[in-house]
């Protein structure tokens, strides 16, 4: 048995960022994770930063390699109709910009700082269980090894993810849930190949859409809109770029750079947001609380935001016997969720066809394109919510 201040469960982006900045403040925690060390800092993810993430890793020390290997990006293109259009981020929101930086080296990064802090992570456990969340003493159990631990401590952090046991811990009779599953899923490649485009070119076709990213210089992240119960096996690497031109036919000159693929995978889309974030001392952070689908690549940036107000409410505990940030974390952690997921949902259907629809659906989505390349008004408003909003309790 271990006994620790805050026991967290997940060592993803929320996870080991809660850590890292409680240490700062001097609490400790134990995290446990079922998957392998090599695992999570392997698996793909998205890969945009947005500034209030950038400034906070940068902050809380663990921004250097980000820095150095990251690529700041000051603008966006939309492409429809055949053209291309750019929104100049830092033009439209006073100088903010994003940077590409995946997700795995995030995530490499905070596990080296929370392991150098002295930090122990249960990596490889099973069998994760919650306990006594109503009362004073909670408790994690979990079998490692073959042999089972329990951790005891004064508050959990619920950062296991979607699928993870911790939201499903508070009694279904309280959660609140939203969710609504989109009709389409993404196509991810890895491939070595140069950039395509100096910045991220989100394109909208009648075939679908289609997303070209970038990790580095000779390797390049591209996403084509799918059927979400479709097979990575259907498609070969002929039919993928193949599909990939005629999506990206423009009038521009302009040309895809092809390459080798050397990772193919579905990503589903969902919206999902459990607005219940907090149930007496288990408090959920990240993807345990939200999905999002990743159109607007908010995922990690919203477990941040979370993270920032759930740190500040324990550290307020711990110090002054201050409550008032633990007893008001979930109502003010999902202002900026619904924030990130009106966005993420808006951009999705403005640059996805999705099969069935009417034709005024149709209509609506090219008018709202011609608009947003159109209206500086409303160019603003989306480069304000895609540099990302200030996170609530901490200047960035
Ligand atoms: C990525 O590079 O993986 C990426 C970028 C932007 C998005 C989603 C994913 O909106």
């Amino acid at each position: 048995m271990t006994k620790t201040q805050v026991g967290i469960i997940g060592a993803g982006p929320a996870g080991l960022l809660l850590s890292h900045m409680l240490h700062l403040q001097g609490i400790e925690s134990v995290i446990v994770e079922q998957r392998s060390r090599e695992d999570i800092e392997a698996t793909i993810k998205a890969g945009v930063l947005e500034h209030p993430t950038v400034e906070l890793l940068k902050e809380l020390g663990v921004g250097e390699r980000m820095v150095r290997e990251g690529y700041v990006h000051n603008g966006i293109e939309l492409s429809f109709g055949g053209k291309r259009h750019r929104i100049d981020l830092p033009e439209l929101t006073g100088g903010k910009s994003i940077t590409v930086y995946p997700q795995h080296e995030v995530i490499k990064d905070l596990v080296a700082a929370v392991l150098a802090n002295g930090t122990t992570i249960e990596f490889g456990v099973s069998d994760v269980s919650l306990h006594g969340i109503d009362g004073t003493q909670p408790s994690i159990r979990y079998s490692k090894d073959g042999a089972a631990q329990e951790i005891q401590c004064d508050f959990i952090g619920g950062c296991d993810g979607f699928h993870g046991p911790s939201r499903q811990a508070i009694p279904a009779s309280i959660r609140q849930e939203h969710l609504k599953v989109y009709p389409a899923g993404w196509f991810g490649i890895l491939c070595e190949a140069p950039p395509s485009s100096d910045e991220l070119i989100y394109a909208q076709s009648d075939r679908g859409f289609v997303l070209i990213s970038t990790r580095t210089p000779d390797v390049q992240r591209m996403y084509f809109q799918c059927d979400p119960n479709d097979s990575v096996d259907n498609w070969s690497d002929d039919r993928i770029w193949a599909e990939f031109r005629a999506r990206l036919a423009n009038d521009d000159g302009w040309q895809l750079k092809e390459g080798r693929i050397f990772q193919k995978g579905i990503i589903a889309m969902r919206s999902f947001v459990c607005e219940t974030m907090q149930h007496g001392r288990l408090f959920l952070a990240g993807d345990s609380a939200h999905i999002v689908p990743p159109t607007g690549a908010k995922g990690l940036n919203l477990a941040a935001g979370d993270v920032v107000l759930l740190s500040k409410a324990i550290v307020d505990f711990y110090r002054r016997d201050d409550r008032a940030g633990l007893d008001s974390y979930s109502a003010r952690a999902v202002k900026r969720v619904w924030r990130g997921e009106h966005f993420s949902w808006w951009m999705t259907n403005m640059l996805h066809d999705f099969d069935g629809e009417d034709t005024i659906t149709r209509r609506f989505r090219q008018s709202q394109l011609e608009y947003t390349v159109s209206s500086r008004a409303a160019a603003a408003s989306l480069a304000e919510n895609y540099v990302g909003l200030p996170f609530e309790g901490w200047q960035g």
